[in-house]
């Protein structure tokens, strides 16, 4: 198996605020982050497929093929909007950097569920400021988000 990273960017606004708390707890909780008008990320975007080689290219997934599905997946729907005003995925939902990596990952993952051979979502990494970044992964079997296997 060889893993691909590649690197994107996008920008957007948002504002954490949790519906369920006080003002108080919100300013606790978030702190600047909560600040009404909202604020903006530059953030960087790394998806991470995994795969087989292909004996007749030599490539694990055709780059192209993976920027188009991060444009329409991710780029399209969330570039230079404010999360929580623009878009339907942040409507109800705190637009965090683990919560934007999550969605991400669900978004992209029916792109690339490994099947028949092909490259699978391996990971969703974003980097939100120059100290934080966040990153979700599937299992190892690479069961959809949120699946559960009990014994
Ligand atoms: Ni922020």
């Amino acid at each position: 198996m060889v893993q691909l990273t590649r690197r994107y960017h996008f920008s957007a606004a948002h504002r954490l605020h949790c519906n369920f708390l006080s003002t108080e707890e919100n300013v606790r909780l978030y702190g600047k982050c909560n600040h009404a008008n909202g604020h903006g990320h530059d953030y960087e975007l790394e998806v991470t497929v995994e795969g087989c080689v292909s004996p007749a290219t030599g490539m694990v997934l055709d780059l192209s093929v993976l920027d188009a599905a991060i444009r329409e997946e991710v780029l399209d729907r969330f570039d230079h909007t404010h999360l929580n005003l623009d878009t339907e995925t942040f409507r109800n939902l705190p637009p965090t950097t683990e919560n934007l990596c999550m969605e991400i990952y669900k978004l992209l993952q029916p792109r690339f569920p490994g099947k028949n051979g092909d490259a699978r979502l391996k990971r969703v990494r974003i980097r939100e400021t120059r100290s934080n970044f966040f990153e979700y992964e599937a299992n190892e079997t690479g069961e959809s988000v949120g699946t559960r296997r009990s014994k």
